[in-house]
């Protein structure tokens, strides 16, 4: 029985299985940081590389805080006003967090997250969860509990209804000042709180990721220009159009879930990108798009 109670999650999550667990971004496969057999199962059955490190999961400020070493007063700043909610934070961390959670490198990157039952979870088990997102590595990430039976017939997953932010959370590095994956939390909103100037970086590469991540089955393909979108598709009669809604935040909630419907009945993905949508509420979601599509009609080979 792949869809399981809150109880039976936590006995999984004691026992050594991973769990697929809800979050307010995208769905996560969880195992607790102290149980490397798990871990590495998750990396199996994503078939992702053990040099893509893992987001640590903490349910309060004092568990978030262990994980680093010396933590820093900027990390209780945006914790007051981030937290709980879809914000890493990647920061110098204690030897003890094991190296394949960081893939060897120095620092961790922990968030506490929305979902209730997520952070209940972490109470019970009483150590932070890793979880990357419940996807095969590259592939778009889970919103719904069904998104990730459709991947993983026979992993556990706790239904928490649709992800309400839709994407994945911002990465922020905190002693370089750069953001390495841009989310609902935007440089803007991290400067007004930490009065200093954040930049995104400039690839916007965390370690791990590739150009081609979020892929779907079939290609998309992205038009700024709704005529060259129409002569695409009566030219394409396999190829459906994919409405993205006209405001970011649902647009956000809604753009994986879209896809992948789309994906499932088509051999082409067309979508429109408004230019007018510009603006530094649009740049998590145009990220996505860009690693996502095969080719953006407009801004052609910038990915
Ligand atoms: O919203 C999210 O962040 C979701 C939910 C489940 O929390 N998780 C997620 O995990 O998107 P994942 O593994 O799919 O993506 C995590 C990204 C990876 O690209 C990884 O490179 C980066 O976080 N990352 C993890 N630890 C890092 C570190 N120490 N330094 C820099 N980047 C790190
Ligand atoms: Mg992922």
């Amino acid at each position: 029985m792949p869809l399981v109670s809150f109880d039976e999650a936590l006995q999984r999550l004691k026992s050594g299985s991973p769990v697929a667990l809800p979050t307010e971004t995208v769905y996560g496969l969880a195992a607790p940081i102290d149980q490397t057999k798990t871990l590495q199962k998750i990396f199996e059955l994503k078939g992702r590389p053990l040099s893509d490190p893992l987001i640590v999961h903490a349910s309060n400020l004092e568990m978030a805080l262990s994980l680093y070493e010396n933590p820093s007063d900027e990390i209780t700043t945006l914790a007051q006003n981030f937290w709980p909610g879809p914000l890493s934070v990647v920061s110098t961390k204690k030897s003890s967090v094991s190296d394949l959670i960081t893939a060897g490198l120095p620092k961790v990157a922990v968030r506490i997250p929305q979902s209730p039952l997520f952070r209940q979870l972490i109470e019970d088990v009483g150590v932070p969860l890793a979880a990357p997102s419940a996807n095969l590595f590259k592939k778009v990430s889970p919103t719904q509990a069904e998104h990730v039976l459709e991947t993983f017939p026979g992993v556990d997953v706790l239904d928490g209804g649709s992800a309400q932010v839709g994407i994945e959370s911002t990465i922020y590095d905190l002693e370089d000042s750069l953001i390495l994956r841009p989310g609902q939390v935007t440089a803007s909103d991290l400067e007004s709180v930490l009065n200093k100037k954040i930049s995104y970086s400039e690839r916007l590469k965390t370690p791990g990721s590739e150009v081609d991540h979020y892929q779907t089955k079939s290609p998309i393909y992205v038009f700024e220009d709704h005529d060259e979108l129409k002569d695409f598709l009566s030219l394409n009669s396999k190829a459906c159009e994919v409405l993205i809604p006209p405001a970011p935040e649902e647009a956000q909630q809604k753009l994986y879930g879209l896809i992948r419907e789309a994906d499932k009945k088509s051999e082409a993905l067309a979508l429109y990108f408004s230019p007018d949508w510009s603006g530094e509420s649009w740049f998590a979601l145009k990220n996505r798009l860009k690693k996502a599509s095969t080719k953006w009609y407009k801004e052609k080979n910038e990915k």
